[in-house]
């Protein structure tokens, strides 16, 4: 009797396990527009803290990559005996504050890419406002650290021209030519072009000889919809925000040169 009350447990465990990885590798389909979290200037450091982790879990898309295993360094757990980002954000580079390592990781994460790691990180300006930036900085510094981000910060980062990292225009480029949309929009730093870029997704050499266009376009718009062969391990990696980054002209212009690569 036993036995079987154990198999059934065993086979209800095995059933569960099933749903959560299959659960885990559908794509998210929508990309999540980031939500208006209401950051007044003399927000406390504990409301920054709940704000800076709301964003973290969704609309910053911070866990497509961190917290999955090997395809970037955790931030919330220990990371190689290094301890929590936020006690290890200080001595990550020599001189350098916790909070100003934390900041140029968001916005500059190509300056110190993290030993054993590619740098397919993004410049998260592009998808965040500077405010949410520092909440998410002082989340992070939650992790194990002192948060010393301050309303100041963010009060800086609400001005429109103030310092403290006012974001760029979204989209970085108003040009039509698909080679400096390519560059603005960091499709370079994950895509092989002649001997530009990096092999983190398929090349664009010959893309145009394998894929429709309007595969091609689909790709861009919903980087989940279809997983380029031989890349799984890669699926969400793409950003899902080129939709709302180019304008319809620029994506059109990436499309058929990227159809013309034969
Ligand atoms: C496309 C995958 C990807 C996404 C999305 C992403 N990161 Fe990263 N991140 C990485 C990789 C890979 C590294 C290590 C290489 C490097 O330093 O650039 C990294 C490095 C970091 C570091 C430095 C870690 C250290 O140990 O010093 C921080 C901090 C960080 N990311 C925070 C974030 C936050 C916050 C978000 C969301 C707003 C985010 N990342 C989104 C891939 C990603
Ligand atoms: C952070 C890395 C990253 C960035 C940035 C990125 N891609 Fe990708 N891309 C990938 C990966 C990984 C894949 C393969 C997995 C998949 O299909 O989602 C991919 C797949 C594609 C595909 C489908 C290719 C195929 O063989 O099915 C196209 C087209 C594409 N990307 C175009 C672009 C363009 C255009 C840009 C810039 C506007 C861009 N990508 C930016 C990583 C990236």
């Amino acid at each position: 009797m036993w036995r079987t009350n154990l198999k059934i447990v065993g086979l209800v465990v095995a059933v569960l396990g099933l749903y959560t990885l299959v659960a885990n590798s559908i794509p998210q389909l929508q990309s999540e527009l980031p939500q208006a979290v209401e950051l007044s200037g003399d927000v406390t450091p504990e409301q920054l803290v709940a704000a800076g982790e709301r964003i973290y879990n969704g609309a910053g898309g911070c866990t497509a990559c961190h917290g999955l295993g090997t395809r970037a360094p955790n931030l919330l757990t220990d990371e190689g005996g290094t301890g929590t980002i936020g006690a290890r954000c200080g001595s990550r580079v020599a001189g350098m504050s916790c909070k100003d390592y934390l900041y140029q990781s968001l916005t500059e994460p190509a300056v110190h890419v993290v030993e054993g790691y590619q740098p397919i990180m993004q410049d998260m300006r592009r998808t965040l406002p500077a405010d949410q930036i520092w909440a998410v900085i002082a989340f992070l510094e939650s992790q194990g650290g002192t948060i010393d981000v301050t309303a100041d910060d963010v009060r800086s980062a609400q001005q429109p021209s103030g310092g403290g990292g006012a974001a760029p225009p979204a989209g970085a480029t108003a040009s039509l030519d698909p080679r400096e949309i390519m560059t603005a929009n960091g499709c370079l730093g994950c895509h092989k072009l002649g001997d530009q870029g990096a092999a983190v997704g398929p090349p664009f050499d010959g893309m145009g000889g394998r894929l429709t266009s309007d595969f091609i376009r689909t790709s861009i718009l919903n980087p989940g919809a279809a997983i380029a062969r031989g890349y799984e391990a890669m699926a969400g990696v793409m950003p899902p925000t080129f939709g709302q980054q180019l304008t319809a002209g620029q994506l059109e212009a990436v499309v058929s040169f990227l159809s013309s690569q034969r």
